[in-house]
């Protein structure tokens, strides 16, 4: 039997989400009887001290931070353990909200007009609405839209209060819907609409409302549009393995790339596994197809 560990909880903000992640992950792969699997609570940013001895394969489940930005993947390509998901350059890249976007720009594949400024910026370089995010967090911890001018100074604030270095990135506002597309290995599964309360798709829209509803999109005619751009954006950002690729679209139809999530989540809501099981695949077997993938960068 192969040995699969899941690595699971790590130190960043979704530590708790991860936790659930990987539990189910665990519960999962064992399920299908082929694998031997270890489930693995990472309290560190370091694999120092965890015993992945006899390692076939190693499933992430880690969300956000190191998990997710390149860290655990370097270190996992250091031993030549094949992992899931996207390697260590390509999750650095997709955390990195600036660096997606040079990209994706290089490549012509849309994402909302932008620009980046320090906290103490006294006047938006954009035209109003505006969204204001760190460049490099999740969750939507920090992110606010600025519809006045008088609410910028405070959007500054709290974007550099939630991020990490000086840049903050400024986005223009793309009314309309938004949208999720997950990807396995080059396939796009079928896209999820996500209908929040005002349309709006923040931290408590995320992890505290009940009022989130998550139905399938139906127009054909965007569906292939929407697979297309988000199968263009994995191969822009060099990503393999799974993804989970988010946009807004336009009431035009018009259809913006929001970012990349290379570390999905696999709780009971989450969307990767509701989209592979529109497929006709068990939750099982969306882990067991992710962990097809597993592969570390060969050199
Ligand atoms: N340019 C934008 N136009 C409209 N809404 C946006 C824009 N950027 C972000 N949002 C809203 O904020 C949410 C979080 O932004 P996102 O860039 O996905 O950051 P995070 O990495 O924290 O999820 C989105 O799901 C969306 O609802
Ligand atoms: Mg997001």
């Amino acid at each position: 039997m192969e040995k699969i560990f899941v690595l699971m909880g790590g130190t960043s903000n979704e530590r708790k989400v991860s936790l659930e992640s990987g539990r189910n992950v665990v519960e999962a792969l064992k399920s299908l009887g082929k694998y031997e699997v270890v489930g693995v609570d990472l309290k560190e940013d370091s694999l120092e001290g965890v015993d992945l001895s006899g390692a076939d394969k190693v499933y992430i489940a880690l969300h956000g931070g190191w998990g997710e930005s390149g860290g655990i993947q370097a270190e996992l390509n250091k031993l030549r353990i094949p992992y899931t998901g996207p390697g260590a350059e390509a999750s650095r890249i997709a955390m990195d909200k600036i660096a997606t976007k040079q990209l994706l720009d290089a490549r012509g594949i849309p994402t909302a007009p932008w620009a980046v400024v320090k906290a103490d910026c006294a006047v938006c370089p954009l035209p109003l609405p505006v969204v204001v995010k760190p460049p490099c967090d999740g969750s939507s911890v920090g992110i606010s839209k600025v519809a006045q001018a008088s609410g910028w100074a405070r959007a500054l604030e709290a974007a550099k209060a939630a991020g990490s270095g000086e840049d903050i990135l400024v986005e223009a506002f793309i009314p309309g819907i938004e949208t999720t597309v997950g990807v396995i290995g080059g396939e796009a599964l079928p896209v999820i609409e996500i209908v929040a309360k005002d349309g709006w798709y923040g931290y408590e829209e995320k992890y505290l409302s009940q009022e989130t509803r998550y139905p399938f999109l139906e127009d054909p005619v965007l569906c292939a549009e929407l697979k297309r751009l988000a199968l263009a954006a994995c191969e822009a950002i060099g990503c393999r393995g799974v993804t989970r690729v988010d946009f807004r679209v336009t009431p035009e139809g018009k259809c913006y790339v929001l970012e990349l999530n290379t570390s999905p989540g696999f709780t009971s809501h989450s969307l990767v596994p509701k989209a592979g099981m529109k497929t006709g695949l068990s939750f099982a077997g969306v882990c067991d197809k992710i962990l097809g993938k597993a592969d570390y960068d060969h050199e």
